[in-house]
Protein backbone atom coordinates (compact mmCIF):
# COMPACT_ATOMS: atom_id res chain seq x y z
CA UNK A 1 0.00 0.00 0.00
CA UNK A 2 1.18 3.76 -0.57
CA UNK A 3 3.00 5.38 2.00
CA UNK A 4 2.94 9.11 2.48
CA UNK A 5 5.63 10.31 0.67
CA UNK A 6 7.96 13.27 1.30
CA UNK A 7 7.39 16.79 -1.13
CA UNK A 8 10.48 18.84 -0.75
CA UNK A 9 11.96 21.46 -2.62
CA UNK A 10 15.20 21.01 -4.82
CA UNK A 11 17.84 23.35 -6.60
CA UNK A 12 18.94 22.02 -10.19
CA UNK A 13 22.78 21.66 -9.40
CA UNK A 14 24.28 21.06 -13.02
CA UNK A 15 22.64 19.67 -16.18
CA UNK A 16 24.66 17.90 -18.51
CA UNK A 17 23.89 16.75 -22.22
CA UNK A 18 23.87 12.95 -21.56
CA UNK A 19 22.61 12.08 -25.40
CA UNK A 20 20.98 13.41 -28.31
CA UNK A 21 17.68 14.54 -26.83
CA UNK A 22 18.33 13.62 -23.17
CA UNK A 23 19.91 16.26 -20.48
CA UNK A 24 20.60 15.14 -16.70
CA UNK A 25 20.28 17.15 -14.15
CA UNK A 26 21.86 16.98 -10.65
CA UNK A 27 19.60 18.14 -7.64
CA UNK A 28 20.72 19.29 -4.67
CA UNK A 29 18.89 19.90 -1.48
CA UNK A 30 17.80 23.49 -0.56
CA UNK A 31 18.46 23.11 3.21
CA UNK A 32 21.85 21.92 4.03
CA UNK A 33 20.27 17.75 4.77
CA UNK A 34 21.50 15.51 2.39
CA UNK A 35 18.35 14.16 0.25
CA UNK A 36 17.42 10.48 1.27
CA UNK A 37 19.26 7.79 -0.44
CA UNK A 38 17.14 5.75 -2.87
CA UNK A 39 16.91 2.24 -3.92
CA UNK A 40 17.91 0.95 -7.27
CA UNK A 41 14.44 1.33 -9.57
CA UNK A 42 12.88 4.18 -7.85
CA UNK A 43 11.96 7.20 -9.42
CA UNK A 44 10.86 10.75 -8.01
CA UNK A 45 7.26 13.02 -9.20
CA UNK A 46 8.67 15.95 -10.68
CA UNK A 47 6.68 19.36 -10.71
CA UNK A 48 7.77 20.31 -13.96
CA UNK A 49 7.94 24.30 -15.18
CA UNK A 50 4.83 23.28 -17.48
CA UNK A 51 2.59 22.43 -14.30
CA UNK A 52 2.55 18.66 -15.33
CA UNK A 53 4.12 16.08 -12.81
CA UNK A 54 6.59 13.78 -14.32
CA UNK A 55 7.83 10.79 -13.42
CA UNK A 56 11.80 10.09 -13.47
CA UNK A 57 13.88 7.41 -12.41
CA UNK A 58 17.04 8.23 -10.29
CA UNK A 59 19.70 7.40 -12.00
CA UNK A 60 23.74 7.25 -10.53
CA UNK A 61 24.89 5.21 -7.88
CA UNK A 62 22.43 4.77 -5.25
CA UNK A 63 25.75 4.14 -2.57
CA UNK A 64 27.81 7.08 -3.99
CA UNK A 65 25.45 9.78 -4.22
CA UNK A 66 26.01 11.18 -1.42
CA UNK A 67 23.01 13.62 -0.48
CA UNK A 68 22.13 14.48 -4.14
CA UNK A 69 20.28 12.84 -7.07
CA UNK A 70 20.20 12.73 -10.74
CA UNK A 71 17.46 12.57 -13.03
CA UNK A 72 17.83 12.18 -17.23
CA UNK A 73 14.86 13.45 -19.34
CA UNK A 74 14.56 12.91 -22.79
CA UNK A 75 12.97 15.65 -24.82
CA UNK A 76 9.58 14.19 -25.90
CA UNK A 77 8.59 17.20 -29.07
CA UNK A 78 5.19 15.85 -29.40
CA UNK A 79 4.62 15.05 -26.02
CA UNK A 80 2.04 17.37 -23.35
CA UNK A 81 5.00 19.30 -22.64
CA UNK A 82 6.19 17.80 -19.44
CA UNK A 83 9.86 17.09 -20.67
CA UNK A 84 9.92 20.30 -23.13
CA UNK A 85 9.69 22.26 -20.19
CA UNK A 86 12.44 20.34 -18.55
CA UNK A 87 14.49 20.78 -21.70
CA UNK A 88 13.40 24.66 -22.19
CA UNK A 89 12.70 26.16 -18.69
CA UNK A 90 15.44 24.71 -16.35
CA UNK A 91 18.54 26.04 -15.90
CA UNK A 92 21.45 25.66 -13.21
CA UNK A 93 20.08 27.22 -10.33
CA UNK A 94 16.44 26.31 -10.66
CA UNK A 95 14.00 25.26 -8.30
CA UNK A 96 12.01 22.15 -8.61
CA UNK A 97 9.35 20.41 -6.21
CA UNK A 98 9.76 17.10 -5.91
CA UNK A 99 7.71 14.24 -4.13
CA UNK A 100 9.37 10.68 -3.30
CA UNK A 101 11.44 8.65 -3.80
CA UNK A 102 9.27 5.51 -4.22
CA UNK A 103 10.62 2.72 -6.17
CA UNK A 104 7.67 0.21 -8.12
CA UNK A 105 10.73 -1.61 -9.61
CA UNK A 106 12.69 -3.05 -7.04
CA UNK A 107 15.67 -5.53 -8.05
CA UNK A 108 14.71 -8.97 -6.55
CA UNK A 109 16.40 -9.94 -3.93
CA UNK A 110 16.13 -14.12 -4.73
CA UNK A 111 17.57 -13.82 -8.21
CA UNK A 112 19.91 -16.08 -9.39
CA UNK A 113 21.06 -13.79 -12.43
CA UNK A 114 19.10 -10.27 -13.49
CA UNK A 115 18.48 -9.60 -16.87
CA UNK A 116 18.39 -5.66 -17.58
CA UNK A 117 16.80 -4.83 -20.65
CA UNK A 118 16.84 -1.06 -21.69
CA UNK A 119 15.71 0.98 -24.29
CA UNK A 120 16.37 4.71 -25.02
CA UNK A 121 16.13 6.65 -22.13
CA UNK A 122 14.41 3.69 -20.07
CA UNK A 123 18.31 3.09 -19.27
CA UNK A 124 17.83 5.55 -16.34
CA UNK A 125 16.44 3.34 -13.74
CA UNK A 126 18.98 0.12 -15.30
CA UNK A 127 21.56 2.94 -14.63
CA UNK A 128 21.06 2.55 -10.52
CA UNK A 129 20.35 -0.83 -11.11
CA UNK A 130 23.35 -1.79 -12.65
CA UNK A 131 25.81 0.06 -10.13
CA UNK A 132 24.41 -1.91 -7.43
CA UNK A 133 24.20 -5.15 -8.32
CA UNK A 134 27.94 -4.62 -9.58
CA UNK A 135 28.68 -3.17 -6.47
CA UNK A 136 27.14 -6.50 -4.75
CA UNK A 137 28.75 -8.92 -6.72
CA UNK A 138 25.45 -10.17 -8.25
CA UNK A 139 25.41 -11.80 -11.66
CA UNK A 140 23.86 -9.71 -13.64
CA UNK A 141 23.66 -8.47 -17.87
CA UNK A 142 22.17 -5.45 -19.42
CA UNK A 143 21.10 -5.67 -23.03
CA UNK A 144 20.85 -1.77 -24.24
CA UNK A 145 18.72 -0.73 -27.06
CA UNK A 146 19.24 2.61 -28.83
CA UNK A 147 18.45 4.35 -32.10
CA UNK A 148 22.78 5.11 -32.26
CA UNK A 149 25.10 5.86 -29.73
CA UNK A 150 24.99 9.29 -29.53
CA UNK A 151 21.40 8.72 -28.45
CA UNK A 152 22.59 6.09 -26.08
CA UNK A 153 23.15 8.02 -22.26
CA UNK A 154 25.44 6.96 -20.07
CA UNK A 155 26.68 4.06 -22.51
CA UNK A 156 30.71 4.78 -21.60
CA UNK A 157 30.14 4.58 -17.94
CA UNK A 158 28.22 1.77 -17.75
CA UNK A 159 30.64 -0.13 -20.44
CA UNK A 160 33.29 1.05 -17.84
CA UNK A 161 31.05 -0.78 -15.33
CA UNK A 162 30.22 -3.76 -16.63
CA UNK A 163 32.65 -4.59 -19.75
CA UNK A 164 31.25 -7.47 -21.75
CA UNK A 165 28.35 -7.52 -19.52
CA UNK A 166 26.75 -4.24 -21.52
CA UNK A 167 25.70 -5.41 -24.71
CA UNK A 168 24.75 -2.45 -26.92
CA UNK A 169 22.28 -2.88 -29.78
CA UNK A 170 21.64 0.49 -32.15
CA UNK A 171 19.37 0.68 -34.87
CA UNK A 172 16.39 2.69 -35.31
CA UNK A 173 14.17 -1.02 -34.73
CA UNK A 174 15.14 -2.90 -32.13
CA UNK A 175 18.43 -5.41 -33.15
CA UNK A 176 17.74 -7.42 -29.98
CA UNK A 177 16.35 -10.89 -30.22
CA UNK A 178 14.39 -10.56 -27.16
CA UNK A 179 12.27 -14.23 -28.41
CA UNK A 180 15.81 -15.79 -28.63
CA UNK A 181 17.10 -14.32 -25.16
CA UNK A 182 14.54 -14.96 -23.11
CA UNK A 183 13.70 -18.60 -24.58
CA UNK A 184 15.54 -20.17 -22.41
CA UNK A 185 16.90 -19.09 -19.22
CA UNK A 186 18.29 -20.27 -15.49
CA UNK A 187 15.27 -20.65 -13.21
CA UNK A 188 16.78 -18.12 -10.72
CA UNK A 189 16.68 -15.57 -13.49
CA UNK A 190 14.67 -12.32 -13.57
CA UNK A 191 14.22 -10.44 -16.48
CA UNK A 192 13.67 -6.09 -15.82
CA UNK A 193 12.68 -3.95 -18.84
CA UNK A 194 12.28 -0.31 -19.19
CA UNK A 195 11.74 1.19 -22.63
CA UNK A 196 9.32 2.43 -25.38
CA UNK A 197 6.03 0.50 -25.41
CA UNK A 198 7.11 -1.61 -28.55
CA UNK A 199 9.90 -3.10 -26.88
CA UNK A 200 8.17 -3.91 -23.46
CA UNK A 201 5.25 -5.58 -25.27
CA UNK A 202 7.85 -7.58 -27.41
CA UNK A 203 9.35 -8.36 -23.68
CA UNK A 204 6.28 -9.23 -22.24
CA UNK A 205 5.48 -11.46 -25.04
CA UNK A 206 8.76 -13.39 -24.84
CA UNK A 207 8.79 -13.69 -21.34
CA UNK A 208 4.80 -15.44 -21.47
CA UNK A 209 6.22 -18.59 -20.20
CA UNK A 210 8.33 -17.16 -17.43
CA UNK A 211 6.93 -16.78 -13.70
CA UNK A 212 5.32 -13.63 -14.10
CA UNK A 213 7.25 -13.08 -10.49
CA UNK A 214 10.60 -12.71 -12.32
CA UNK A 215 9.28 -10.32 -14.84
CA UNK A 216 9.50 -6.70 -13.94
CA UNK A 217 8.27 -3.99 -16.13
CA UNK A 218 9.13 0.00 -15.21
CA UNK A 219 6.19 1.56 -17.78
CA UNK A 220 6.63 5.75 -18.16
CA UNK A 221 3.82 5.44 -20.55
CA UNK A 222 0.51 4.01 -19.98
CA UNK A 223 -0.79 1.49 -23.02
CA UNK A 224 -3.82 2.26 -24.46
CA UNK A 225 -7.10 1.21 -22.89
CA UNK A 226 -10.29 0.75 -24.60
CA UNK A 227 -12.98 2.81 -22.84
CA UNK A 228 -15.48 1.39 -24.85
CA UNK A 229 -15.85 -1.01 -22.79
CA UNK A 230 -16.10 0.34 -19.78
CA UNK A 231 -19.77 0.49 -17.62
CA UNK A 232 -21.20 2.48 -14.90
CA UNK A 233 -20.83 1.59 -11.35
CA UNK A 234 -21.13 3.07 -7.64
CA UNK A 235 -18.10 3.82 -5.40
CA UNK A 236 -19.03 4.10 -1.68
CA UNK A 237 -16.90 5.90 0.64
CA UNK A 238 -16.92 3.88 3.74
CA UNK A 239 -15.24 6.97 6.26
CA UNK A 240 -17.74 9.99 4.35
CA UNK A 241 -20.38 7.55 4.45
CA UNK A 242 -21.06 8.74 0.51
CA UNK A 243 -22.02 6.71 -2.08
CA UNK A 244 -21.17 8.48 -5.71
CA UNK A 245 -22.38 7.27 -9.03
CA UNK A 246 -19.61 6.61 -11.78
CA UNK A 247 -20.39 7.28 -15.39
CA UNK A 248 -18.74 4.98 -18.28
CA UNK A 249 -16.73 7.94 -19.48
CA UNK A 250 -15.55 9.66 -15.92
CA UNK A 251 -12.68 7.87 -14.16
CA UNK A 252 -13.32 7.21 -10.26
CA UNK A 253 -11.09 10.13 -9.63
CA UNK A 254 -12.40 12.47 -11.74
CA UNK A 255 -15.52 11.55 -9.92
CA UNK A 256 -14.02 12.14 -6.31
CA UNK A 257 -12.39 15.64 -7.76
CA UNK A 258 -15.97 16.78 -8.47
CA UNK A 259 -17.37 15.66 -5.38
CA UNK A 260 -14.95 17.90 -3.71
CA UNK A 261 -13.10 14.85 -2.53
CA UNK A 262 -9.11 14.93 -2.68
CA UNK A 263 -6.35 12.29 -3.32
CA UNK A 264 -3.29 12.51 -4.74
CA UNK A 265 -2.65 12.11 -8.07
CA UNK A 266 0.37 12.62 -10.77
CA UNK A 267 0.36 10.57 -14.19
CA UNK A 268 -3.23 9.76 -14.23
CA UNK A 269 -2.19 6.98 -16.25
CA UNK A 270 -2.13 4.46 -13.57
CA UNK A 271 1.48 4.32 -13.82
CA UNK A 272 3.27 6.19 -10.99
CA UNK A 273 0.94 4.90 -7.53
CA UNK A 274 0.55 8.55 -5.93
CA UNK A 275 -3.34 7.35 -6.21
CA UNK A 276 -3.52 4.21 -4.85
CA UNK A 277 -6.12 3.60 -2.49
CA UNK A 278 -7.55 0.95 0.29
CA UNK A 279 -10.47 -1.20 -1.43
CA UNK A 280 -12.42 -2.49 1.63
CA UNK A 281 -15.58 -4.09 -0.84
CA UNK A 282 -15.84 -5.17 -4.63
CA UNK A 283 -13.83 -6.44 -7.20
CA UNK A 284 -11.77 -4.20 -8.91
CA UNK A 285 -10.75 -4.42 -12.98
CA UNK A 286 -7.00 -3.72 -12.57
CA UNK A 287 -5.97 -1.18 -15.57
CA UNK A 288 -2.58 0.32 -14.02
CA UNK A 289 1.09 -1.33 -14.62
CA UNK A 290 2.08 -1.36 -11.21
CA UNK A 291 0.39 -4.14 -8.98
CA UNK A 292 1.43 -7.31 -9.29
CA UNK A 293 -1.21 -10.70 -10.09
CA UNK A 294 -0.79 -11.67 -6.55
CA UNK A 295 -1.86 -7.95 -5.51
CA UNK A 296 -4.38 -7.60 -8.00
CA UNK A 297 -5.72 -10.92 -6.76
CA UNK A 298 -5.43 -10.20 -3.02
CA UNK A 299 -7.66 -7.05 -4.01
CA UNK A 300 -7.13 -4.69 -0.89
CA UNK A 301 -5.85 -1.59 -3.00
CA UNK A 302 -6.36 0.05 -6.63
CA UNK A 303 -5.71 3.37 -8.66
CA UNK A 304 -8.51 4.90 -8.82
CA UNK A 305 -6.84 7.19 -11.73
CA UNK A 306 -7.84 4.54 -14.30
CA UNK A 307 -9.17 1.15 -12.44
CA UNK A 308 -12.73 0.49 -12.30
CA UNK A 309 -15.01 -1.61 -10.73
CA UNK A 310 -16.21 -5.24 -12.14
CA UNK A 311 -18.79 -5.50 -9.77
CA UNK A 312 -21.93 -2.98 -9.20
CA UNK A 313 -20.58 -1.40 -6.10
CA UNK A 314 -17.20 -0.93 -4.90
CA UNK A 315 -16.19 0.44 -1.26
CA UNK A 316 -13.24 2.71 -0.59
CA UNK A 317 -11.38 3.44 2.34
CA UNK A 318 -11.70 7.39 1.81
FE1 LIG B 1 -0.44 7.74 -11.13
FE2 LIG B 1 -2.94 7.04 -10.49
S1 LIG B 1 -2.09 9.02 -10.53
S2 LIG B 1 -1.25 5.75 -10.84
Amino acid sequence: MRTELESRRVRVSAIREAAIDILAFDLAPLDGRPLPAFPPGAHVDVHTPSGLVRQYSLCGDPAAAAGTWRIAVKKESQGRGGSLSMHEAVRAGTMLGVTGPRNHFPLAADASEHLLIAGGVGITPMHAMAQALAARGAAWKLHYCARSREHAAFLDELTLLGGSRVVPHFGLSPTLDVTGLLRARAVGTHVYCCGPQGLMKAVEAAASHWNPAHVHFEWFVAAETDGSRNVPFEVELARRRMTLAVPEDKSILRVLCEHGVHVESACEQGICGTCETAVLQGDVEHRDKLLSREERAANRSMMVCVSRAKSPKIVLDL
